[in-house]
């Protein structure tokens, strides 16, 4: 059975000393480690990670080497000065804050990008130490964003996931740090990178067409000759977990202990991590605003609030614990009396029995954060209400609000609003409260953790698949050879040579890449030998192709099969084809013209060509998908094909196509040695079309229908050199 190996900056538990001095091993906190901890014991999983603390006796870590291992887990041992700059410092002081939008916190060290760039590799090799053949890698979070590529640089073609547990922010704000284009190629090494939302995956794309200048077809990213999936896969709770441990006799008679000491008054809950993206503070504010909106309410309401300790050594942290202690003391000192106390605050973590009465007793949970990947208490709150009696006010920042729209969506910012989200969840009657639990269930039942995991890991499994189908076999020097005997004993060959991308190197000004006189010589050479028959095969129009080539002995099949020459005789059109279309779409494409600067129109005889190559990066893909939806239905009615090219949009004639012509070319000529070159989406209808002893080359990409591949045009002509 294959294995699935996890790699996280955190183990799924942490170690602490015990009043004996021993070493025990607890549940790590936090959503990633909750989430996945009852997934990864499934079959022989393996968990790569950090165990929480620092080691200073070879013989403890050998001892928690030994019983971590007994548990399926591999641990990578952090030094004193590591914790600082890479877990503290550049992991939760340069991008934490930047991509949580608190970018005013963020630091730019050299000292701790140095660290991270060091503690990444110290966890790729921990996880080379323990790869085997057939096991696939799932990668986990912003601290590790660097492992996919260091993992692919040494094991090209291992299956790697990647997974980020935090928002990621927009271009504006992660362009601010100074590492991005690193940041961005480490995760690329990946083959599937998964986001808790949509609008996550959209910041990553943006990024990544902005600062790497690579466009993506549907979420989809080519780079270094492989094809990087992008999807969003929102991360759910282990549900049954929850619910079970609602039931559990434990839990009830928690609850009726902590219910006798509260009195008959209402509860609202609040379970955070100490961060300052959960928005502490604001909330304490906003309780403060509403006993004093709503006096009514004191003495009868109290908010149960946990705050689990967390990065306590980084500064802003510190910070903010002081000020949660002041907030709440002040408020306890403003409003309490002998019998009421408005905020019971716990400052330590509790165990899963007492958040499950917790969550059992809230009428009203409070998760407000300022921004969160998903948030996950709100999930749990929810499942653990077996009478389906409560409400979640939820802030619209945590990536959980995609999805739990019937919740009472609030933004933090807007104090009042939450004010009055409060008394509207106190007052909701309880037939509201148990319409909308009950939905929200029915979600998160389904999308439940054992749900995501299949889902992500059944996507990349898809996707390595498909890469190791269309995977094109790098052409080496063994096959260069092979090619050139079969070419040296043929005596009729036929050689099919896209011209853009293939034969030149692209150009923002399509005219700017006339042949050189490198390439005319390679030209002149191969087709003044009679043996050869040599097919310039292109989406250009044939006035272009004639003014450049037309002047030696070869063939030609323009505007992908609309115009044709063969035999240096006269061009002639492909039969049948119709024009009468050109008029209408023209106006259509004009609209598109005028409100974007930077595009064009390029006529050909038989399609019209939308071009923006020179357009703002994401406004040309923005109106390339416009144009497609406004011509779906029109063209098919019309009978005409719309393709997506190389920054341009294509409409033709359905009949056209480069296959249909170069399959003409053969079964003509009768060639008894074929080789075809080409770069993009148009020849791989070349390469279908052509007898399966063609020798067909696809440029630039390894994945396609041909059956070798080839770096760029420069290799292109050093294979067509060596024929001759
Ligand atoms: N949690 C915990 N112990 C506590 C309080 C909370 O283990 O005392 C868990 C909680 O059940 C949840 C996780 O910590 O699963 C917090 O995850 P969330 O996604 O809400 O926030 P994160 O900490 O990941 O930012
Ligand atoms: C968030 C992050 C996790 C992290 C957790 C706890 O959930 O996404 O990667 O493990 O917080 O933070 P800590 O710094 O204690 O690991």
């Amino acid at each position: 059975m294959s294995r699935t190996i996890i790699v996280s900056n955190r183990l799924p538990v942490k170690a602490v000393k015990n009043d004996q001095g021993e070493l025990e091993y607890l549940p790590s906190e936090g959503g990633l480690a909750t989430g996945l901890s009852s997934v990864y014991k499934k079959g022989n999983n393996l968990w790569v990670g950090w165990p929480g603390r620092y080691f200073k006796k070879k013989e403890k870590k050998q001892e928690a080497r030994t019983a971590l291992q007994s548990k399926n887990m591999s641990p990578v041992f952090l030094t004193q000065e590591e914790i600082i700059l890479y877990y503290e410092g550049f992991s939760n002081e340069t991008l934490w804050p930047n991509f949580h939008y608190f970018n005013q916190y963020a630091l730019y060290k050299k000292s701790y990008w140095d660290a991270y760039k060091k503690v990444n590799k110290k966890f790729c090799d921990e996880l080379l130490k323990v790869l085997s053949p057939g096991d696939k890698i799932w990668v986990h979070d912003y601290q590790l964003m660097l492992v996919p590529q260091l993992i692919r640089e040494t094991h090209p073609d291992v299956s790697i996931g990647f997974f980020l547990h935090i928002p990621f922010p927009s271009f504006e704000v992660f362009r601010l740090l100074p590492w991005r284009r690193e940041l961005l190629d480490g995760v690329l090494g990946a083959d599937l990178i998964g986001f808790h939302t949509y609008d996550d995956m959209r910041h990553f794309l943006s990024a990544v067409s902005r600062i790497c200048y690579i466009s993506n077809h549907h979420g989809q990213i080519q780079k270094d000759r492989r094809t990087i999936a992008t999807d969003s896969f929102p991360i759910g709770i282990d549900y049954d977990k929850y619910a079970n441990q609602a039931a559990h006799p434990d839990t009830l008679s928690r609850e009726v202990e902590y219910r006798t000491s509260l009195g008959k008054q209402k509860l609202m809950l609040s379970i955070d991590r100490l961060d300052y993206s959960k928005g502490i503070p604001a909330r304490l504010e906003i309780f403060d605003i509403f006993l004093d909106k709503y006096p009514a309410y004191q003495g009868k309401v109290s908010l149960l609030m946990v705050v689990v300790p967390s990065r306590d050594q980084v500064e802003k942290y510190k910070h903010l614990k002081e000020e949660v202690d002041l907030l709440v003391g002040r408020i306890n000192g403003k409003y309490g009396t002998v019998n009421w106390t408005p905020i019971h605050y716990f400052y330590r973590s509790f165990p899963m029995e007492d958040l499950s009465a917790f969550y059992r007793m809230a009428d009203v949970a409070m998760v407000t954060p300022m921004r969160d990947g998903m948030n996950l208490v709100c999930k749990e709150f929810l499942a653990s209400k077996l009478d389906q009696k409560g409400v979640l006010i939820l802030s619209e920042m945590a990536g959980a609000s995609k999805e739990l729209s019937d919740a009472l969506i609030v933004n933090p910012n807007d104090k009042h609003q939450v004010v009055e989200a409060i008394y509207r969840a106190l007052t909701m009657p309880e037939e509201e409260q148990i319409k909308h639990t009950s939905i929200m269930q029915e979600t998160l039942k389904k999308f439940n953790i054992h749900h995501w995991v299949d889902l992500f890991l059944g996507k990349l499994d898809d996707v390595t698949q498909k890469r190791n189908e269309l995977a094109t076999k790098v052409l080496d020097d063994s096959v260069k050879s092979m090619i050139k005997k079969d070419f040296d004993k043929a005596k009729k060959r036929m050689l099919f040579l896209d011209y853009d991308g293939t034969l030149v190197p692209f150009h923002s000004d399509p005219q700017a890449v006339s042949p050189n006189e490198k390439l005319l010589s390679i030209l002149t050479e191969l087709s003044n030998n009679k043996a050869n028959q040599v097919v310039v095969i292109s989406g250009r129009d044939r006035k272009t192709l004639e003014n450049w080539l037309g002047h030696l002995p070869i063939d030609f099949i323009a505007e992908h099969g609309v115009w044709l020459k063969e035999n240096e005789n006269q061009w002639h059109m492909a039969e049948g084809l119709d024009n009468s279309w050109k008029g209408e779409i023209r106006e259509i494409l004009d609209i598109y013209v005028n409100k974007t600067p930077g595009s064009f129109i390029e006529e050909k005889d038989y399609s019209l060509v939308w071009h923006y190559r020179k357009v703002e990066t994401g406004l040309g893909e923005l109106r390339a998908r416009e144009i497609l939806s406004h011509l779906k239905y029109l063209a098919v009615n019309m009978n005409l094909q719309v393709l997506e090219g190389n920054k341009v949009v294509e409409i033709k004639n359905i009949e056209v196509n480069k296959g249909k012509a170069a399959l003409k070319w053969v079964q003509q000529f009768k060639p008894d040695f074929i080789l075809a070159l080409g770069d993009d989406w148009t020849d791989e209808d070349t390469f279908k079309a052509l007898p399966e002893d063609a020798y067909t080359i696809k440029v630039a990409d390894i994945h396609s229908a041909a059956k070798y591949s080839l770096e760029d045009y420069v290799a292109v002509r050093k294979l067509l050199e060596g024929l001759y």
